[in-house]
């Protein structure tokens, strides 16, 4: 596997492959969620190029940054393993050489906007800035994203949607510990209680998810349910929230493809994760 930090050596080292490649752009610290992405990459495209920068842009606070766990050795060493041929580890001066301040800025209005994206204002303005730099400097064919980030999955089909970038996004599924517990780098910051307690994110979601699979309608109703099973597990939850799959948005009596999302505190972490699901039709009049 090689390793690059500048621009100028990535598309020298590009230029030398030829065939189909696959994307995989992470902020490092990699765990199996990450290394499934890869693996379905490597069964995608003969080249796969994994990125490795953690974008400061896209963190609304400053400590949030500075805390984020640095562990490029270890990744490049999994990165390896799992068969990888180029790993691009830019340096900040490498993104923003004039500074992010500065820097032009992607906006994706309407899905952004809401949930995750009113909680961290600015934050899907920065992913999708670094996302369509990074597509512009790797060219792929084809970039997989998780579904864990559901809202950000959703923000980049749209980015890519309306720019007509020529790349094909591909969405998978969230990779989870054996208690359900949707794998994050942010598991790291939860002391070992917290830990005990954190799957009742998960489990919650399953709930609802079920009761809307089995007809139930009142969505406001199962919202603040689903808010207050949390608080109860201990959680402080940021939004609980039932919306269209396909957009995010408010669903109405016709929508069936829902997904049900959550946010919440559980001490200093902010846990997200969500659960797809197909209601059954509106009974007609
Ligand atoms: P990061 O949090 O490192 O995640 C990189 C990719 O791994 C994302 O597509 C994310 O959805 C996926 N991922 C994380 N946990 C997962 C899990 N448990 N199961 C499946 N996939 C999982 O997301 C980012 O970085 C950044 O915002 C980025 C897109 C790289 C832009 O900076």
């Amino acid at each position: 596997m090689r390793m690059v930090a500048d621009p100028a050596a990535l598309r020298a080292a590009l230029a030398k492959g030829a065939g189909r490649l696959a994307f995989v752009p992470t902020m490092g610290n990699l765990h199996e969620g990450h290394l499934a992405l890869v693996r379905r990459a490597r069964e995608l495209a003969p080249r796969v190029v994994v990125s490795i920068f953690v974008n400061p842009l896209q963190f609304d606070r400053a400590e949030d940054l500075e805390a984020y766990p640095r562990t490029l050795e270890r990744d490049a060493r999994l990165l390896e393993a799992e068969g990888v041929d180029l790993l691009f580890a830019p340096g900040v001066e490498h993104i923003y050489p004039r500074g992010m301040e500065v820097h032009t800025r992607v906006e994706v209005p309407v899905v952004s906007e809401g949930l995750c994206g009113a909680a961290r204002p600015g934050h899907f303005t920065g992913v999708a800035t670094i996302v369509c730099k990074l597509f512009n400097l790797v060219q792929p064919d084809v970039a997989l994203f998780g579904k864990k980030d559901y809202q950000q999955l959703l923000v980049i089909r749209k980015m890519v949607e309306d720019l007509a970038l020529p790349v094909e996004i591909l969405g998978v599924e969230t990779v989870r510990e054996a208690d359900g517990l949707a794998m994050s780098s942010r598991n790291g910051y939860l002391t070992e209680e917290e830990r005990g307690r954190a799957p009742a994110l998960h489990a919650v979601l399953r709930q609802v998810a079920s009761r809307l699979a089995r007809g139930e309608r009142d969505l406001q109703k199962l919202e603040a349910e689903g808010m207050g099973l949390l608080e109860a597990s201990g959680f402080r939850p940021d939004y609980f929230a039932i919306r269209r799959a396909a957009d995010l948005g408010v669903p109405g009596p016709r929508d069936e493809e829902l997904v049900v999302l959550a946010a919440a505190f559980l001490g200093k972490a902010r846990l997200i994760d969500n659960v797809e699901v197909r209601r059954p039709s509106a009974a007609s009049p």
